[in-house]
């Protein structure tokens, strides 16, 4: 009998490095392998946590046939993506990754329920990129938006992400709707559009919200910090152990409490020079300097400044677990410290 496994892609990657020790935490973990997939060799510290790790590429579709023929996977966590800022550097790149790595996997959730005849999970983090606001001026007027208001990304990264909400819709309701011996798709797509994401354990890359978590880590330090947005910049954050929460709650809610099948998740939102006061509350010799760079700054610009996650709360009891003064006191600055003491 083949074990039920998970599969995580890009499992080196800030997310998959708490959900995999979320899920090693878990009740039950020794019945369930874990799959790791990234392209660079998973950190030390979670090796052992994972059934297989394993080097490759998302776009290495002999490699995913080669996962479908040794493993029986039930839920896919698909967190492999080049996040918003590195994928206007290489936007072509960027969409193969982002978009055909996410078919690639839709169509491995897709045979592997076939096989073993249960749906696969297949949970995917979206982004507050999805959204685009033409002007700071809109910004500030609408206030908290919903998930199908303003739907018009400005990035690579952006474009990627709404358009794999619409494929896992796809995948989930309508793939093969034409086919002789069409039947359930097997694939039970569920997406968070994750806000900007600050772990007191490892660094974001590549990404636009990454000031937030920067200026933390740099401060824990001792070292300066120009932050490359302006003081008034605001988006909605969030701390990694919510993100991980967020995933794993969503995975489990009862599929006939679901509404919908993206949901945004919020905890608290807060302008650039309100990060940087808090910071400098907890370390008081911190130089956070503001050097907006006009053409990055201007992407945070077209991001909410606060979303609206009302039918996540409903529908699966959302509820984040930190606002913002617990997210400092309580998790990022005593374990920011206790990282950089060592
Ligand atoms: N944190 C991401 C980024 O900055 C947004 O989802 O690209």
């Amino acid at each position: 009998m083949r074990k039920r496994a998970v599969l995580v892609t890009g499992a080196n990657g800030e997310v998959g490095y708490g959900l995999i020790e979320r899920f090693a935490s878990m009740p039950g973990a020794q019945d369930m392998d874990i799959i790791a997939l990234d392209l660079k060799k998973l950190d030390r510290k979670l090796r052992d946590k994972c059934s297989a790790t394993i080097v490759g590429d998302i776009l290495d579709k002999d490699l995913l046939q080669r996962l479908i023929s040794e493993y029986e996977i039930h839920a896919v966590y698909h967190l492999a993506a080049l996040l918003s800022t590195r994928a206007e550097f290489t936007p072509d790149t960027a969409h193969r990754v982002n978009v055909e790595g996410t078919l690639n996997l839709l169509r491995l959730a897709h045979e592997q329920a076939q096989w073993h005849g249960s749906p696969v999970a297949f949970i995917f983090p979206s982004s507050i990129a999805v959204y685009g606001l033409p002007s700071l001026t809109v910004k500030a007027e609408v206030g908290r938006v919903r998930a199908y208001q303003w739907n018009f990304p400005t990035t690579m990264y952006g474009c990627n992400k709404s358009y794999c909400e619409h494929l896992g819709r796809y995948f989930a309701r309508h793939y093969r709707q034409l086919a002789a011996d069409r039947g359930v798709t097997g694939v039970d797509f569920r997406a968070v559009r994750f806000p900007g994401l600050i772990s007191a354990i490892t660094m974001p890359s590549g990404g636009t919200s990454d000031y937030a978590a920067e200026m933390l880590h740099a401060a824990a330090k001792g070292e300066p910090y120009a932050c490359f947005v302006s003081e008034g910049a605001t988006i909605p954050f969030m701390v990694m152990p919510d993100a991980i929460k967020a995933l794993v709650d969503l995975a489990s809610a009862p599929a006939e409490k679901l509404t919908q099948r993206v949901y945004n998740v919020a905890s608290f939102s807060r302008s650039a020079g309100q990060l940087r006061d808090r910071v400098v509350a907890a370390f008081p010799n911190a130089k956070i300097t503001f050097e907006p760079d006009e053409p990055r700054a201007a992407i945070v610009d077209t991001w909410p400044a606060e979303v609206d996650d009302t039918p996540a709360r409903k529908d699966w009891g959302w509820n984040p677990d930190y606002d913002a003064d617990r997210a400092f006191t309580k998790y990022l600055v005593p374990q920011i410290s206790k990282r950089y003491r060592k």
